[in-house]
């Protein structure tokens, strides 16, 4: 056991729903357990500029259900400096700070890695990001809200699509990841699925709409934002070439993907991991992120949890369940 007397707790990189319900369950832990905890804002900059407020249990009040996140975040590129780290690593021992908690995706990982390996600093991770692109846990905290936003908004656009027997080709988010697109393109009834891991590609997608049934009044083509056909609207410039006839439109979802009320899902995995990171930190453990596989928690060195190409479900079944379904 050791004696961690105050924990400093982070959000980093892309906000997500459920972070502050991430939060409060870290600051509660933590004075459940008579450990300090001081929140810092925005992230590894707040770290790097010593921006920080002792939080208590009122501070973390009436939050659960906001989405966003009430310490900001950030990308720091300073961090990513020996010179930043070393900023950042005075600062903690300057107000006694003893422990991290720093909750993101793959960037913040990268650079808690490298940090507690440099100063011997105990941090653990939580997975904080829509993408769901971390090994190491069935689902990150916001992913659920994140693909239930979308389903809402392309369920309005099939409304209209239906309307007007148009073809849609809707964008939703993943940089470098498919998985938003995968689980909400099935959840949305989808024709076609364009990721980044699978590369149908427009070809195969222009062959799929050719061969496919000729009477469906709308469809629906979502396409991950780093898919490498290059977007919905390279994606809709290609079928238009093609289907000259047909009534096709695009819509990018974008941010309204990240805000919003987290699910009641989000809500409790935030919960359960957050107080199972403080506990986490208080039994020695340090440089994992604490995550939930087949309903139970487990911890993964931060360097596993990062190559998202091996991240759940992007499996030759789950391409085959789409096109069995868009018969
Ligand atoms: O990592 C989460 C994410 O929402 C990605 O899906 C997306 O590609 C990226 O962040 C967008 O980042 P920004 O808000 O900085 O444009």
């Amino acid at each position: 056991m050791t004696k961690i007397k105050n924990i400093g707790v982070l959000t980093s990189g892309g906000d997500s729903p459920g972070m502050n319900a991430a939060i409060r369950a870290v600051v509660r832990a933590s004075l459940y357990y008579n450990i300090k905890v001081t929140g810092i804002t925005r992230g590894y900059e707040g770290l790097i500029q010593a921006d920080f407020t002792p939080m208590d249990g009122k501070s973390v009040g009436n939050i659960i259900q906001r989405g966003g996140t009430i310490l900001k975040t950030a990308r720091c590129d300073a961090f990513r400096t020996k010179e930043g780290r070393a900023l950042a690593h005075k600062n903690l021992v300057e107000s006694d700070i003893d422990a991290l908690v720093v909750i993101g995706g793959d960037g913040t990982f990268t650079g808690a890695d490298i940090f507690c390996k440099e100063y011997d600093f105990p941090i653990i991770g939580l997975p904080g990001t829509i993408d769901n692109d971390l090994v190491g846990t069935d689902f990150t905290i916001g992913y659920d809200t994140a693909i239930n936003t979308v389903v809402h908004a392309v369920d309005k656009i099939r409304d209209t699509a239906e309307s007007h027997d148009r073809l849609f080709i809707v964008e939703v988010m993943g940089r470098d990841s498919g998985l938003i697109a995968l689980r909400s393109g099935i959840g949305v009834g989808a024709e076609a699925i364009l990721i980044p891991e699978a590369q149908v590609g427009s070809e195969e997608l222009v062959h799929r709409l050719e061969t496919g049934r000729k009477d469906k009044a709308s469809k629906i083509i979502i396409v991950a934002e780093g898919d490498e056909a290059g977007g919905a609207y390279v994606v809709g410039e290609t079928l238009k070439e093609k289907f000259p006839n047909a009534d096709i439109r695009i819509s990018v979802l974008g941010h309204i993907q990240r805000g919003g009320k987290p699910s009641c899902m989000d809500r409790v995995l935030a919960s359960r991991l957050g107080v199972a990171a403080v506990e986490a930190l208080i039994a020695g453990k340090t440089d994992v992120m604490a995550g939930q596989v087949n309903k139970e928690i487990v911890f993964t060195p931060f360097s596993q949890t990062i190559k998202h190409i091996d991240a759940h479900d992007i499996t030759p079944t789950w391409l085959k369940l789409v096109e069995i379904l868009s018969m």
